[in-house]
């Protein structure tokens, strides 16, 4: 069996985060052809140019989980019709030291959660700006703006709509074979 490990980027660091949830419950609608592992940001320190030299572990564990991965799935709320300031401070730890960046040529994909009706919509775009730069191929279609998310799983971890359920799956799928079309590493296999 082969599948792409898909290191997944949640721009919330908040215990109840419905973001966060949402991401959980994908696992169980996932196509096989992909694994989603979450990607920690909460313990990274602001990004300053002076500390690039000394990395903290935590940076160092973060750089190295993404860029194992085969592509990246990032996962955001909306702060003030952008994304959180942690996401953005993510992505800039992760581009840097100058040349040593782990987004470089990764596949890409961008969901936008939020309880509101506009999906999220800026922060969506706000990050695809900084992805075209650290030339990420991000995935155009389908979009993936979730809103009034806040009532998508229910207590037991499961997504609750059929509708949002069936276009996550088909998300997902047309991800797997972007990621394919996109990468530049083969395939993990998975020993039967
Ligand atoms: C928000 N929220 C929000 N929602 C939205 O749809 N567009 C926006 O521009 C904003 N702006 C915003 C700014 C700040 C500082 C906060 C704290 C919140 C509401 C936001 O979508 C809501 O709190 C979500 O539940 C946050 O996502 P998580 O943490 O639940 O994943």
């Amino acid at each position: 069996m082969v599948f792409y490990d898909v290191a997944v980027i949640v721009g919330s660091i908040r215990k109840e985060s419905t973001t966060r949830r949402l991401v959980n419950a994908l696992a169980a609608i996932a196509p096989s052809s992909i694994t989603l592992r979450i990607v920690e940001i909460k313990s990274l320190p602001f990004y300053s140019q002076d500390l690039e030299s000394k990395p903290t572990q935590a940076e160092i564990d973060f750089r190295n989980a993404v860029a194992s991965a085969d592509a990246v799935l990032f996962a955001t709320p909306e702060y003030n019709r952008s994304i959180p300031g942690v996401l953005k401070n993510a992505v800039d730890i992760g581009s840097r030291p100058y040349g040593h960046s782990i987004w470089n040529g990764k596949p890409a994909a961008v969901m936008s959660v939020s309880p509101g009706a506009l999906a999220a919509f800026g922060a969506n775009h706000h990050l695809r700006q900084s992805l075209v730069f650290l030339n990420m191929p991000t995935l155009a279609q389908p979009e993936a703006y979730i809103g009034n998310a806040a009532a998508l799983v229910d207590e037991t971890g499961k997504i609750t709509n059929k509708e949002t359920r069936e276009f996550l799956l088909a998300f997902l799928t047309q991800f797997a074979t972007w990621i394919s079309n996109n990468t530049q590493k083969g395939p993990k296999t998975l020993a039967a």
